[in-house]
């Protein structure tokens, strides 16, 4: 008896699964159906609203690049047809929520809004075959039957990279902003400025790139290094590359989060605008090596010539990035060169400020003010909570939580990105030979973070927007490290940001991954293989 029910059980399961259904991340609901939906070139994509013409894009362009299939998109058909439409409906479950039906007949996909259709691509992209053997040519594609509501956890589900440190192709930008579309995260969170090279093109002010862009040469080794190359390196986007960028993001429902970070981190535009220090007849060089070292690195001068600059950076900025949010920095400023300058000593007293830290609010606090006149809101690292908060910014929590449980305690608006985990920079193996930050920060760590901490109550965690991995580059020169780093570490969080929490189960995400680590081979990524 137990052996029929058993065989009876195997029929059935492989009547109802005809092949696994692993997405990741896991969705809120999903019911399997039978039979599956076939597509092959005869296959149309219908759609009714010209917004969810990047949905359709964007799933075409993945059926051609991987498959060799190119759909018809079009406005009706009777048969044989995957639907793309949207609701244009902000319900509870939020602009990103969809609904995926796929029957033998057709594929039916419903975003709330045009977002929520792109979202929901990226699931009806999980369920092709991933076998590499049947996907090649001129074939039929199976997918499951299934119907599929979901809708994110968190509202900000972020990626940032760092280009300074090294610097990294338009085309390969795109690539990274297609790894976080595939994940389901809508923020790119682009760090384009820092001691080791300033990479974007700024026309009031040329020299920050033509000087800042450029360094002389590049530590070797883990720092302090064993030598440095005396290669000059650099680079950096040009204004229409940027909007380039920022319309391929976007044409993704991914807003880009320009950084650009001051009063510390400044070595590169210090050297081509020495009048911005505090030593402005100092020779300033773009840092040729990693960290930060307050007795080398100097700050911005907080003097309404700095001020004046920055604001008109800014506005560049902003007319090139329509993020409602712009980062501003704020971390690691060295504080010993405002304390050893007389002019930001005699500023202090004006202002009655007991210390450096007050000097630095006050620095974060005029330029927020400026940021908010344009309509925008700063994020800052969590250093800007230090000497007292600007009052709209957006708190980074990177030192750990601290920062960013104090800013929710204060009603500031929170994003999650402590060092560990969520810092992918680091280690992901135990006996790491290669070159990296340091530190062992495996996927499961990453797995089995969550962003809302346990300090805060209900009231307070409705302050955490979501949370981030950040890429810092240091010891990140190339292509395929970066890819080396964030995989298999961004599908982890990728569930970390999107799935409920009470759906979160280490074991059914690794046994997922088995898929996952297809999809991988098909966008030929180079994934780090360590075992989960
Ligand atoms: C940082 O890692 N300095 C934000």
């Amino acid at each position: 008896m137990k052996k029929t029910i058993f065989l009876f059980s195997i029929i059935l399961f492989t009547k109802v699964y005809p092949q696994p259904v692993n997405i990741i991340p896991k969705p809120v609901e999903m019911k399997s159906g039978s039979g599956e939906f076939v597509l092959s070139g005869k296959t149309s994509v219908l759609i009714n609203n010209d917004s969810d013409r990047h949905s359709a894009d964007f799933f075409n362009d993945y059926l051609k690049k991987f498959y060799g299939i190119e759909l018809k998109i079009i406005k009706e058909a009777k048969e044989n047809f995957i639907s793309f439409n949207h609701k244009n409906e902000n319900s509870a479950k939020g602009p990103e929520g969809y609904h995926l039906m796929v029957n033998k007949n057709s594929v039916s996909l419903t975003g709330n809004t045009a977002a929520g259709t792109f979202r929901g691509v990226q699931t009806l992209i999980q369920l092709l075959p991933t076998d590499l053997k049947t996907a090649t040519g001129d074939q039929q594609l199976k997918i499951p039957a299934v119907t599929i509501s979901d809708f994110p956890r968190f509202p900000y589900r972020g990626m940032h990279l760092d280009v300074s440190r090294h610097f990294f192709s338009v085309d390969y930008v795109k690539r990274y902003i297609d790894f976080i579309a595939l994940h389901k995260m809508n923020y790119f969170h682009w760090h384009l400025t820092d001691d080791q090279g300033w990479r974007i093109e700024i026309k009031k002010y040329p020299k920050l790139t033509e000087i800042g862009a450029w360094r002389d040469g590049t530590i070797i080794g883990k720092y302090p290094g064993t030598g440095n190359d005396g290669i000059r390196y650099g680079g950096y986007y040009t204004r229409e590359q940027i909007r380039e960028i920022v319309k391929y993001a976007s044409d993704r429902f991914i807003t880009v989060v320009p950084e650009i970070d001051i009063p510390g981190h400044d070595m590169a535009a210090l050297a081509a605008y020495p009048q911005l220090g505090t030593r402005p007849d100092s020779v300033y060089t773009v840092a040729q090596t990693w960290g930060i070292f307050g007795k080398f690195n100097n700050v911005l001068s907080p003097t309404e010539y700095t001020f004046k600059f920055m604001e008109n950076v800014l506005d560049e900025v902003m007319q090139l990035f329509p993020s409602k949010y712009i980062h501003i920095g704020g971390d690691e400023v060295s504080k010993i060169w405002w304390q050893n300058s007389e002019f930001c000593r005699q500023l202090m007293k004006e202002k009655g400020m007991k210390d450096a830290h007050e000097l630095q609010s006050y620095f974060i606090q005029r330029i927020e003010k400026f940021v908010n006149s344009r309509g925008r809101t700063i994020i800052g690292w969590d250093e800007i909570l230090e000497g007292g908060l600007a009052p709209n910014a957006v708190v980074m929590s990177w030192r750990g939580e601290k920062g960013g449980i104090e800013a929710a305690k204060q009603n500031h608006f929170v994003i999650m990105t402590p060092d560990n985990p969520l810092y992918l920079n680091r280690s992901q193996l135990k006996n790491d030979d290669s070159l990296t930050a340091g530190g062992y920060n495996p996927t499961v760590n990453v797995y089995n973070y969550d962003p809302v901490p346990k300090e805060l109550n209900t009231q307070q965690s409705k302050y955490i927007l979501g949370a981030q991995g950040n890429l810092w580059t240091e010891y990140i020169s190339n292509e395929r490290k970066v890819e080396y780093m964030i995989f298999p570490r961004i599908s982890a969080l990728s569930e970390v940001v999107w799935s409920r929490k009470e759906d979160r189960n280490w074991n059914d995400f690794k046994k997922r991954m088995a898929t996952q680590y297809k999809r991988y081979d098909l966008w030929q990524v180079n994934y780090c293989k360590t075992p989960l």
